[in-house]
């Protein structure tokens, strides 16, 4: 399904009853609802869908839109079902997916957007249910949407916009009042944040962002930029691979493993490529591994800067006859640290997963200490918040084995630092 379908500039104007005037869909609109779509219908994630080439043919304005309207929908869902439920005899999820995406779109302009003009959110929203063939709900959407109530006032949106199961743990685990912030974050759009590339002069390239209208503020920590105005992607330092965009708590991780020029590097798995970058920055040249062919493509794009990239799966027995001096696992996980960046996330999983990836966490944690040498560091990272796959990993698999150290070394949460939620443990292997 195409994501961006061409449309001719929408008429303003909303039919006054349930019968509605055919008219077109914004384009940024239409795709908003696109993607929506995909991300119910196919598990797609929305950012991978915003940052495809079937948006290039929106300007900059319109793509912004675009994802101001998925995200918001996806991030402030449960608040906006809680409303449109105030209106429908049934749940939203009864719906049909077209018209229960529709009914969000239209929900999220009008109640969470400045700037949306109502009348073109709810006649969009009544014409995509028509285009989508189902033009027997364009009344139900038109008649929920003009009598919409207001969003009630407190923090109950956030609470909303969470799985019960998933707030519950959060409660437990953090206590109310940093659960609380957690939420609140969570239904934000978050910063943007870059890493100034080592080797480069970073006055110089400041002068130039700031000729082009990017405005970048310090963090606290080294390279690191939180991009406080204007359009990183179309700088020539973001061209020129001397400015990556890479979350702030991201960018934390590599630091851990104190490398050196020279030392044997393994990034077990390491696409799309941000933390074996600054790997290869450190140590010269760095493995690069991941199992994943499709996701290992941007990566070798990067193949020039010293970076070695393998495709394998690390859950099996490792290729390398020599053992390596530093390890990064960066574990696939779910992703619970970042809501506010994937916010489909909280929607799809159930607290049965966390189990299925404890046990791959485990078996990947066990390969990528075989290969460690003798005095050697490896860090284990997750952009997930949950014990399980944290440190229920880590005790695990080093209850198995003697003679090894391990400390927590990185704990982000969202709502109470910067970036996204994210830990790491630094284990280092006490020679024989
Ligand atoms: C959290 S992401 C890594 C992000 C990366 N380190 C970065 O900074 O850009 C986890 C990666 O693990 C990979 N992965 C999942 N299972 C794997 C396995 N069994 N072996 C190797 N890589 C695996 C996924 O394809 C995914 O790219």
């Amino acid at each position: 399904m195409p994501i961006v379908s061409r449309a001719p500039e929408r008429t303003e104007g909303v039919s006054r009853s349930d019968t509605v005037t055919e008219m077109t869909v914004s384009p940024a609109r239409r795709a908003a609802f696109d993607v929506l779509l995909r991300v119910e219908r196919d598990a797609a994630y929305a950012d991978a869908l915003l940052h495809s080439p079937a948006l290039d043919r929106l300007d900059a304005r319109a793509r912004a839109l675009v994802t101001e309207l998925a995200m918001g929908c996806l991030r402030r869902r449960g608040e906006l079902d809680f409303l449109l439920e105030k209106r429908l005899r049934k749940t939203v999820e009864s719906l049909d997916v077209e018209v229960r995406t529709a009914l969000r779109l239209g929900a999220y302009q009008l109640r969470c957007m400045d700037r949306a003009p109502p009348a073109a959110a709810v006649s969009d929203s009544v014409e995509l249910v028509k285009t989508a063939r189902k033009r027997s709900a364009a009344g139900l959407v038109n008649a929920v949407l003009r009598n919409l109530p207001p969003l009630p006032e407190g923090e109950d949106g956030a609470r909303r916009s969470h799985p019960d199961w998933l707030r519950t743990r959060w409660e437990k685990q953090f206590g109310r009042s940093a659960c609380r912030k957690l939420l609140a974050a969570n239904v934000c759009r978050p910063p943007t944040y870059v890493r100034a590339v080592k080797g480069f002069d970073f006055a110089h390239t400041m002068r130039e962002l700031s000729a082009q209208g990017v405005a970048l503020e310090p963090t606290g920590f080294p390279r690191a930029f939180r991009v406080a105005g204007g359009a990183v992607a179309n700088t020539r330092a973001f061209r020129g691979g001397r400015l990556v965009v890479q979350d702030l708590s991201s960018q934390l991780v590599v630091p851990l493993l104190c490398v050196k020029p020279g030392q044997r590097v393994l990034d077990l798995c390491a696409a799309p490529g941000g933390k074996a970058r600054q790997l290869a920055e450190e140590a010269g040249c760095a493995a690069a591994a991941d199992r994943s062919l499709r996701r290992l493509r941007t990566l070798r794009r990067l193949g020039s800067r010293g970076l070695l990239p393998l495709a394998l799966d690390a859950e099996r027995p490792l290729p390398f006859r020599a053992a390596f001096d530093r390890i990064l696992v960066d574990a696939p996980c779910s992703g619970t640290g970042t809501l506010a960046r994937n916010p489909e996330i909280k929607w799809r999983l159930k607290p049965a997963d966390l189990h299925e990836l404890h046990s791959r966490q485990a078996r990947i944690l066990r390969r990528a200490l075989d290969a460690l040498a003798p005095n050697g560091r490896l860090v284990y990272a997750t952009c997930s918040l949950e014990p399980e796959e944290n440190e229920q990993v880590i005790e695990r698999v080093l209850a198995e084995r003697t003679a090894w150290t391990f400390r927590k070394a990185l704990d982000r949460l969202p709502g109470r630092d910067a970036g996204d939620g994210f830990q790491a443990w630094l284990i280092c292997r006490d020679a024989a």
